[in-house]
């Protein structure tokens, strides 16, 4: 839907959209261009996180409030009511603005919400999306979960050999991947909300779940799934002096004096029901998402893998594959768990892009399929 130059206004919306990514939650990711009548960009906005200015007032902002004749693309329906944090709505500020035309990527997958676009139109201005909706609905795909689901969306990464593998038998995995895509993998960190892994992941590779070397990085809150409190006070992720928040976790009965050692250094712990003796991810996923933690990045291991993928909450499957193979029946594979008996119970995913490459690895990316 759109014209040539409507899909290339909005792809700018998304790139600027994208540069608040891991900063915006439980807000969406929106960026917003103000184009003339003859197609110059007047004025350019994005919201930078939540509590601030939403994008649209960004850019009309620095138009002192008007654009008249001016085409406004935005790549999310310009909410028509207050916020989770009171920030002010929107279609009515685009609304007297004087534009013309608005072009929008998605519609607010908040159901009830909406209502924005019906407030601009009967103030006489023309109204076309959405336009690039499938990309603007994929940078948003986390808050189009928590606005449909009420609970956070889950990216499930795992580095691999040819062979599936994530680590030998001997349990070494360092390194499996080369140095641009572990370079990726930190990136991506910077993204999310959190990074969560399973307590066999802490006792095997001890990793800092840091986004170093990204410049502007913040590290993510992290998560460890970890139902009998057995996170070691000396564990890296609590001593790498990074400011951010440590979750745990854990089962309702899991040992309390173990509990007030983790509280005393800062660690904060989630009591959770379990579910076949593990701690119930439907009930963290939901916990997550009160929390304002919308994205979350799984970085397994094979156990943790399987849990999300049978509980369904895989929404996104990012796997980093060396051309190098491992062999024997002992060396991981990333997905754990008992597996399936039949073809027909697989679990179903699609590869919603073709393979990237990344030095010498690829990069798969699949998505779930919804049933
Ligand atoms: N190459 C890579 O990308 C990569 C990344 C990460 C890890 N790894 C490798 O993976 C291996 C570790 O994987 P792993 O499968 O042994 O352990 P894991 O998945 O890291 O942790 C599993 C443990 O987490 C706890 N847990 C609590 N709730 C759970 C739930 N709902 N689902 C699953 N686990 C839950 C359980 O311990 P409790 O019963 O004590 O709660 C469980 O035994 C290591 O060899 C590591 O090097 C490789």
């Amino acid at each position: 839907m759109g014209t040539e130059a409507d899909r290339r206004f909005m792809r700018r919306c998304l790139t600027l959209a994208r540069r608040a990514q891991g900063r915006t939650s439980p807000n969406p990711m929106v960026g917003c261009v103000v184009v003339s009548l003859d197609g110059h960009v007047l004025a350019e906005g994005w919201h930078r996180r939540a509590g601030e200015s939403h994008a649209e007032r960004v850019a009309l902002e620095k138009l002192g409030g008007k654009a008249v004749g001016a085409s406004l693309y935005v790549n999310l329906e310009p909410c028509a009511h207050l916020s989770k944090r009171r920030t002010k709505p929107c279609a009515p500020l685009v609304a007297e603005s004087g534009i013309k035309r608005l072009v929008f990527g998605m519609h607010d997958p908040f159901p009830g919400h909406g209502g924005g676009l019906d407030a601009i139109r009967l103030a006489g201005v023309d109204v076309e999306g959405p336009v690039e909706e499938s990309a603007c609905r994929r940078l948003n795909e986390a808050f189009v979960v928590y606005a449909t689901e009420k609970r956070a969306h889950f990216t499930l990464k795992a580095a691999m050999t040819l062979d599936g593998r994530i680590a030998t038998a001997s349990g070494e995995s360092r390194w499996i991947t080369g140095e641009v895509a572990r370079a990726h993998g930190h990136r991506l960190r910077n993204a999310v909300d959190a990074i969560l892994v399973g307590i066999g992941t802490v006792f095997a590779d001890d990793p800092l779940l840091t986004t170093r070397g990204v410049r502007g990085g913040r590290d993510p809150v992290r998560v460890v799934l970890d139902g009998k409190l057995r996170l070691p006070l000396g564990a890296a992720i609590l001593n790498s002096g990074s400011p951010a928040r440590t979750l745990v976790a854990t089962r309702k009965d899991a040992p309390l004096r173990r509990e007030h050692a983790l509280l005393a250094a800062g660690v904060e712990v989630l009591r959770l029901p379990s579910r076949g003796g593990m701690v119930d991810l439907g009930e963290l996923s939901r916990e997550l998402a009160h929390r304002d933690i919308l994205s979350v990045l799984v970085e397994g291991g094979a156990a943790t893998h399987a849990s999300f993928l049978e509980a369904g909450l895989c929404d996104r499957l990012l796997l980093y594959m060396a051309p190098r193979a491992i062999g024997g029946d002992k060396a991981p594979s990333w997905l754990g768990g008992r597996g399936v008996l039949r073809l027909d119970m697989a679990h179903e995913l699609c590869f919603d892009t073709p393979p990237r490459r990344l030095g010498r690895d690829l990069l798969f990316s699949a998505t779930r399929v919804r049933s």
